[in-house]
Order: structure tokens, then C-alpha cells, then sequence
């Protein structure tokens, strides 16, 4: 099986990274013989991550990948934010197995990667090898504390890595049942985009719901570019963040009234959360950019998680790279707020007032008053997203108590 790309894909905007928009997706007979072939093979069943980036690898949200890493391009990217070709990549994409799978192993076998059981795709085995989560974990997370969500995923997972091509014949189940109208595929949104003549998009990454802040930002990029792409995070995120259903109907309470339908779009993005920061904002960058975005909003702490990153490392660690390189322009914003005497959102560069006119919400306040039921400060967040939140904690509360009983 030849590597595929998808045709008919306006390629007059920008390039996907690499120049090839990867599609490893089989249809029609091949699809069948395939799946029933993988029927009879060992089958590996799939972390929730791993789903999700399956789901990206398969679509080509994360070309040039074809597949999940084997062990040149693994340690390139750990430590020098490389494939072994030279394309910048910041994050490793691996499917971790354990001993007792690795040594039933062997290079060349072909294996079925399953969602409990379900056959999704096959995969060739090329390389099966070992690495050093404590070095992953320091350079790619910045810290070993297995208190970060994303170092405790990756110390908790597989002490073996199979590298390989895949090629998928079935998307996971949350393809088809969760935001299946919103689940747009890179070779969709360029199509999208094109349509709409839009030839300069700014791509807006989200694991919250929409507060003024972020609309703030939104907007004041959208003033430069054609059209805004609202591109919320759905796959697996920490316990403690609102669920995505809640976020997405936060997204939709506002954008009927507050945005021009002709210059946004709205869809989700399946990848899981890394809370790598710097380094997952140039992932999150160029995962846009195969998305058909030219540009893309990196504001404070992005994809950060506690203290572990610098407010601004995530815009930072791009000058790294050459321009050429990253090929999405970075939009950089400082951390925005609501100052009363201004009466709008600004930051510290913006605005002339001390810190008394500023109104702030740490994360934690913000849950403290929905799970008490009270509307957050108008000035933080529209009343109509205050109270698809406030229903969202109540429906979780509910669920949470019935799932006790
Ligand atoms: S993230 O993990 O997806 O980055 P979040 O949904 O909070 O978290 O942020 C989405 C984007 O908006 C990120 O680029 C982040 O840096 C930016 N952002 C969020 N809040 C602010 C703010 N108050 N000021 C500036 N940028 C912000």
C-alpha cells in the first residue's frame, strides 16, 4: 500500500507540514480486506490518547505522520524538537505497550489496533524498543513530578514503544457520536476555508470555556486575518477541567449573538492534552497549519498546567525555529483581563491602571461560585455562558452522585 494524500484539496493557501497532506484512511475493498485480515491478528487495545491521535494521524492533522514513532524520530523530537528528516516537532506521538505484549512481538508483524476489542486500523510493526520516560519526562514536560498530569500519563503507561505506519479502516467510537457535525477534517476546513474565501485564518486552541478574555483575543486577531477558526480541544483532558460537551455548548450559547457568522467557523479538534506547554503550543501550531490556518493565537500559559511553565514560554520557545520552519505565523497576546475604568479587556500593555480596576478569577474561584450556582462578573464571562456552565456542574454533580449510589 502506497502512502496516500488527499486530492482535491485547495493547496493554493499554505502547505501542510512537510508539503503532503497524509491521508491513511482505506476505503472501499481494500478497506474490507483489510479489516477482515485484521481480524486474525494480535490485537492491541488503545489508550484514550492514543484513539485520539490515531484519529489525527489517520486525517492528517498530524502530517507528515503516517504512523506512530519509531525510536530515530522519537529521540530527535525528545531532544531536539526534531523528525529525524529535520521537520520541526515538539512532541512524541508513541504507542506504548507492556513487557508482557512486547516480547510476543516481533519487527514485521503486522498487529490490529483496537478500541475494546473493535478493529480500527492495522499497523506494521517496523521497530520495537525501549526509552527513558524520566528523560521524556524532563525535557519534554520540563519537570519528573508525577503530580503534571502529562508526566503521570506517560510514567504510568508501557515500558516499550512499537514504531510503525498505520493505516486505519475505523475512526473511534467519539468520532462518530461525539460533535460528529463539528468534526471537521484538515481536508475539510481547507475546503471550508476556500469556499469562503477566506485565505488568511487565525486557528484558536481551547481546553476552557470561552471567557471575555478569549474573546477578546479571537476578535482582535480576526481584525488582521479573513476568518477565525474556534478550534476546541475534545479529546482526553484532566478530571478537573470542564467537560468538553459543556465548553462546546459555552462555544455555541455566544457565538449566535456575538460573531459573524461569515468569518468564523466553529470545530473541535480531536487531539488529547498534553499540558506540555511550550512545547505543545508548537504542536498545537502546526497541527493548525495542516488544519489550512496561517495563523495561530498563542496567549498566556498556553497548554500550561500549575507553575510549571513561564507565562510566556510558549511563545518563547518559537524562537527557536525559523519562520520557514514553523510556517503558521504565531500571534502572540499578553495576558488579557477586564478593567473597569477602561470598561473592556486589556492587558497590562494597554492599559494605564493599577491592578484595583483589574477584575481576575483564578480557575479555582470560577468553580467555587458555578458550584454554588452564582452568575460569574458579566465583565468575565457573558451571562449566557455563566449559565450553560452553571447547568454543565449541576448535570456533572448529578451524574457523579448517581454513578455513588
Ligand atoms: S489551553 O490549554 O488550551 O492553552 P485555554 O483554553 O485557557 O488553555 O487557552 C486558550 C488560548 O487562549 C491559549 O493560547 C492561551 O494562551 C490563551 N489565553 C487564555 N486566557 C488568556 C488570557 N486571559 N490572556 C491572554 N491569553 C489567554
Amino acid at each position: 500500500m502506497d502512502s496516500m494524500s488527499n486530492s482535491n484539496i485547495p493547496m493554493d493557501t499554505i502547505p501542510p507540514h512537510g508539503g503532503l497532506l497524509i491521508n491513511r484512511m482505506l476505503r472501499g475493498e481494500m478497506r474490507q480486506a483489510v479489516r477482515e485480515r485484521a481480524e486474525k491478528l494480535f490485537k492491541i487495545d488503545l489508550s484514550p490518547m492514543n484513539l485520539s491521535d490515531l484519529e489525527l494521524i489517520a486525517n492528517g492533522a498530524m502530517s507528515p505522520l503516517t504512523g506512530f514513532m519509531r525510536q530515530a524520530d522519537y529521540n530527535r523530537v525528545v531532544e531536539e524538537m526534531r523528525l529525524s528528516n529535520g521537520l520541526v516537532w515538539t512532541i512524541p506521538v508513541t504507542l506504548p505497550v507492556d513487557k508482557d505484549t512486547a516480547v510476543s512481538l516481533e519487527p514485521g508483524q503486522e498487529v490490529a489496533l483496537c478500541e475494546n476489542g473493535r478493529v480500527l486500523a492495522v499497523m506494521e510493526i517496523d521497530e520495537i524498543y525501549t526509552y527513558d520516560k524520566k528523560r521524556e519526562a524532563e525535557l519534554v514536560y520540563k519537570t519528573t513530578e508525577d503530580k503534571h498530569p502529562g508526566v503521570a500519563r506517560l510514567y504510568a503507561q508501557g515500558d516499550y514503544l512499537l514504531g510503525g505506519d498505520i493505516w486505519v479502516v475505523d475512526l473511534p467510537m467519539a468520532a462518530q457520536t461525539e460533535f460528529p457535525e463539528l468534526r471537521h477534517t484538515p481536508a475539510q476546513t481547507r475546503r471550508m476555508f476556500a469556499r469562503r474565501g477566506w485565505r488568511r485564518v487565525v486557528g484558536f486552541q481551547t481546553r476552557n470555556p470561552i471567557h471575555r478574555a478569549h474573546e477578546y483575543i479571537q476578535k482582535t486577531a480576526l481584525e488582521i486575518v479573513d476568518g477565525l477558526f474556534i478550534h476546541p480541544l475534545v479529546g482526553e483532558t484532566k478530571k478537573d477541567d470542564i467537560p468538553a460537551d459543556v465548553r462546546i455548548a459555552s462555544y455555541q450559547a455566544i457565538l449566535r449573538d456575538y460573531y459573524p457568522a461569515e468569518s468564523v467557523l466553529l470545530g473541535v479538534f480531536p487531539a488529547a492534552m498534553r499540558y506540555a506547554g511550550p512545547r505543545e503550543a508548537v504542536f498545537h501550531a502546526l497541527l493548525r497549519k495542516n488544519y489550512g490556518c496561517t495563523h495561530f493565537i498563542v496567549g498566556r500559559d498556553h497548554a500550561g498546567v500549575g507553575g510549571y511553565y513561564g507565562t510566556y514560554d510558549a511563545q518563547r520557545i518559537f524562537d527557536n525555529f525559523t519562520k520557514e520552519e514553523i510556517g503558521i505565523e504565531i500571534l502572540p497576546f499578553d495576558y488579557t483581563f477586564y478593567c473597569k475604568k477602561c470598561g473592556m479587556v486589556v492587558s497590562a500593555k494597554t492599559c494605564p491602571h493599577g491592578k484595583e480596576h483589574w477584575i481576575y478569577l483564578s480557575g479555582t474561584q470560577v468553580r467555587e461560585m458555578l458550584e454554588r450556582g452564582e452568575m460569574l462578573p458579566p465583565e468575565f464571562t457573558r451571562p449566557e455562558v455563566s449559565k450553560v456552565l452553571i447547568e454543565g456542574m449541576r448535570a456533572k454533580k448529578q451524574q457523579n452522585k448517581d454513578q455513588e449510589e
